[in-house]
């Protein structure tokens, strides 16, 4: 084991602030894309496409698909990391055969090797010294993306990601204690007191209060679940998805 990579890990950040003045090159993103793209994924079969977006109108509207994120607005180049069966499949169809993607499980699978590879990408660029921020928005606008991206069917978005050099160095943010992720041999309980224990390093951050104040809620699972992930969200963006990937 090589300690400081542990230690870089383990400090990084998500950058929201770019610095204006330095682009990001081609050809770095052609050397990222390049490695990135040696991430495990099914099969080999390389289920996903990044969509590389600079001109600053389609930016800008690809901005407003991210509810002006200022991440999205800010960033040198704006990714759409895309699950992609289309490219597999018209293949198979040149070569005298059907991919037997086209259904909900071939999605997943696209959806998961994307998810890996826009992780590799975004750590590859992490480590070239390129600031990332993952857009979750993507996935909330799937329509919008499909429609100004052109992506043809078997083809949808699931990560935005926000790429540029930063404007400053960013603070790493907490995380639960290992003891919280990790499960030995079987899944252990989860009750009032080790629950209580495991998010009170979050809850008594300075920022989570702030939240607390500026939001007028009690709990800070409250500002989760009820303002920033509420249920009919998460709801609407599952219905949107499944009729474009039953489409
Ligand atoms: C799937 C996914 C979606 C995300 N969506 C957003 C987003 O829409 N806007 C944003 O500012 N950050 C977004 N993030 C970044 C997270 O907020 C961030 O990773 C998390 O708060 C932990 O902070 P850190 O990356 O600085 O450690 C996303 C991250 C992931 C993995």
């Amino acid at each position: 084991m090589i300690p400081d990579i542990n230690k870089i890990f383990a400090s990084r950040a998500t950058v929201r602030d770019f610095d204006a003045s330095r682009n990001v090159s081609d050809e770095l993103l052609d050397e990222l894309i390049a490695a990135a793209a040696h991430a495990p994924n099914t099969g080999n079969m390389q289920l996903y496409s990044v969509v590389v977006t600079r001109g600053e109108e389609l930016k800008n509207e690809l901005a407003g698909l991210h509810f002006n994120q200022p991440a999205a607005k800010n960033c040198n180049v704006l990714l759409t990391f895309c699950a992609d069966t289309a490219r597999f499949d018209s293949w198979c169809r040149a070569s005298e055969t059907a991919s037997g993607l086209n259904n909900f499980g071939g999605a997943v699978t696209a959806i998961v090797d994307t998810a890996i590879f826009a992780q590799q990408f975004a750590q590859l660029a992490e480590l070239n010294g390129l600031g990332t921020c993952f857009l979750g928005t993507a996935t909330y606008s799937a329509k919008g993306f499909i429609e100004k991206l052109g992506l043809p069917e078997g083809v949808f978005p699931v990560l935005g990601l926000a790429v540029g050099y930063p404007a400053k160095q960013c603070e790493a943010s907490d995380r639960l204690p290992v003891e919280a992720i990790r499960h030995n041999e079987t899944f252990g309980p989860y009750n009032e007191e080790n629950i209580r224990r495991w998010y009170s390093e979050k809850e008594n951050l300075p920022e989570s209060k702030k939240f607390l104040e500026i939001n007028n809620k009690k709990t800070l699972a409250q500002i989760y679940a009820e303002i920033r992930y509420p249920e009919p969200l998460n709801k609407a963006l599952g219905d949107d998805l499944l009729g474009i990937m039953n489409k």
